[in-house]
């Protein structure tokens, strides 16, 4: 194992893309920031200083962090914000995972313009078990925003207005030639015919689970969220922010350019959004002149397409790399999803919309949880989460506004050291149903079963698959429906749960675990570095 050392300087850098120039915040002047590399079993040493008048915090998404919450990143949870001119070293090992994750600004919508993709390899002389590519590439996907994005958020926080929607959508920070003064800002991938490429697709975006396809090529999945997969061949994926895919694309099509596109999925939107970011996958020794073709995307409503596709998710469970589903469970938990509106005297229309979970709307702390947890300060959070709602009513029935109203808190639940935990998560109707990626900090998770509708507990379970369930870290809670996860709690800690849809965290849709330390001192949490920030 190694130790890769990498300088993160947050920097304005003026940027111009759809007819327009702006300042936005980046990491090393880089948008999106630079790729981390890294091998398994390395350690790597992240020094992140910031020259930015923004307070900064930056989360490895979908690293486990074993045992060290201090480098998880996502602000007031495991740490307070790098301030104005300060440094903080995120020092972390990468134990047990290879794959492709990502990492980005975990602090207000920072993350729009600060991230980037992280690819461990597997380790030394190990082949991939899948046909081994002749190269690779990383496609993150993500958004652009005329406005400042700070503004568009507060447009939701204080206002209590829905935000703007972007105004492109981008594939490696470019939205491709269907945007206005765009021509010159499109990735392209030159390939040549006859090879094997992995694509390492990220979804960066904020507010969009995103369709991907390629004009005239298939592509077969061999990853989620850094995990093997069986390896299965489509002509398009699904991808919620916080997830990333690994797909394998062979080059033997009539030489020539076709388009790579990403557009939303949407099948209950508010403002339906069909802004398509293309880039381009060119053969070598094509014209640049040849026009290429768009591929087919599902249609933004296609939940025909979305179940065949989730369905064929299974994990590899090889005797190499076996799926290790929890089978009994100590910890039976059930949270509704929901989005509602609360009264808010100083919000331009008298109230703002809310979102909750058990019907609590998650409230920040002004220090980070997980100083308060380790050092032992009260009054900053409770840890009296509900593992069911308190009222159990129709979920996905006509919208109930009885149910509407939610209590403020900052309430986390606490969890035993090894303990296995099931836990529902059903989408409501209380205001209007809505599909969520749920993401979960310091731990993968199996998805154990998936419908549409109320959950039921005498007959869903029966159904759920034990044996090669999709293990991930960001998973989709349905529009109307529900998904099942089993974990078990290895990893002591304080671990921050969320929907990835900035908008919906934003009002409130979070909440976080605390897992307690096990009996040795090889089963606690770590001491904090020496120059955690303050806050
Ligand atoms: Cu990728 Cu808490 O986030």
């Amino acid at each position: 194992a190694a130790i890769k050392k990498y300088q993160f300087d947050v920097v304005m850098k003026n940027v111009s893309r759809l007819c327009d120039a702006k300042p936005i915040v980046t990491v090393n002047g880089m948008f999106p920031g630079p790729t981390v590399y890294a091998r398994e079993g390395d350690r790597v040493i992240m020094n992140v200083t910031n020259y930015a008048q923004y307070n900064i915090s930056i989360h490895w998404h979908g690293l486990k962090q074993f045992r060290n919450g201090w480098a998880d990143g996502p602000a007031y949870i495991t740490q307070c914000p790098i301030q104005s001119g300060r440094s903080y070293t995120y020092d972390f090992n990468v134990t047990g995972q290879r794959g492709t994750l990502w990492w980005h600004a975990h602090i207000l919508w920072l993350r729009a313009t600060i991230h980037g993709a992280i690819v461990i390899m597997p380790k030394e002389g190990v082949p991939y078990p899948f046909p081994q590519p002749q190269a690779e590439t990383e496609l993150v996907l993500g958004e652009w925003w005329h406005a400042d994005v700070e503004e568009v958020e507060k447009q939701g926080n204080m206002l209590g207005l829905p935000p703007n929607m972007s105004d492109a959508h981008t594939i490696n920070g470019k939205p491709g030639p269907l945007f206005p003064c765009s021509e010159k800002h499109t990735f392209a991938m030159e390939v040549e015919w006859g090879k094997t490429y992995l694509l390492r697709i990220v979804n960066a975006a904020l507010n969009d689970e995103l369709f991907f396809a390629i004009a005239g090529h298939n592509m077969t999945v061999v990853e989620i969220d850094a995990v093997y997969c069986k390896p299965f061949t489509t002509n398009g994926i699904l991808i919620a922010p916080g997830q990333t895919t690994n797909v394998l694309v062979k080059a033997d099509k009539i030489p020539g350019r076709y388009f790579m596109a990403a557009r939303p999925f949407m099948d209950a939107p508010i403002a339906v959004d069909n802004k398509t970011a293309t880039a381009i996958l060119q053969y070598k020794c094509v014209p640049t002149t040849v026009i290429p073709i768009l591929p087919q995307l599902p249609a933004p409503n296609d939940t025909k397409f979305v179940d065949d596709f989730l369905g064929k998710l299974r994990s590899l469970n090889s005797p190499q790399f076996p799926a290790k589903v929890p089978l009994n469970i100590d910890r039976h938990l059930f949270y509704t999803v929901s989005l509602g509106i609360d009264p808010c005297p100083t919000c331009l229309n008298g109230t703002r919309l809310t979102a909750s979970l058990n019907n609590i709307t998650f409230v920040m702390p002004q220090i980070g949880l997980l100083q308060a947890h380790y050092f032992n300060i009260k009054g900053v959070f409770g840890l009296d989460f509900p593992d069911k709602p308190l009222n159990t009513f129709n979920y996905t029935g006509a919208p109930l506004t009885a149910n509407l109203g939610t209590s403020l808190g900052t309430r986390l639940s606490r969890i035993p050291y090894n303990s296995t935990v099931e836990l529902v998560l059903q989408d409501t109707n209380l205001l209007a149903a809505e599909s969520h990626p749920f993401h979960l900090h310091g731990y993968n998770f199996f998805v154990v079963g998936r419908g549409i509708g109320n959950f039921d507990p005498t007959k869903d379970p029966a159904k759920f698959n034990l044996v090669d369930p999709p293990e991930r870290n960001t998973v989709g809670v349905p529009t109307g429906g529900w998904t099942a996860i089993r974990f078990r709690a290895d990893n002591p800690g304080v671990w921050f749960m969320h929907c990835h849809l900035e908008v919906h965290t934003t009002w409130g849709l979070k909440m976080a675990f605390v897992v307690e330390n096990g009996n040795g001192p090889e089963e606690s949490i770590l001491p904090p570095p020496k120059d955690l920030p303050p806050c």
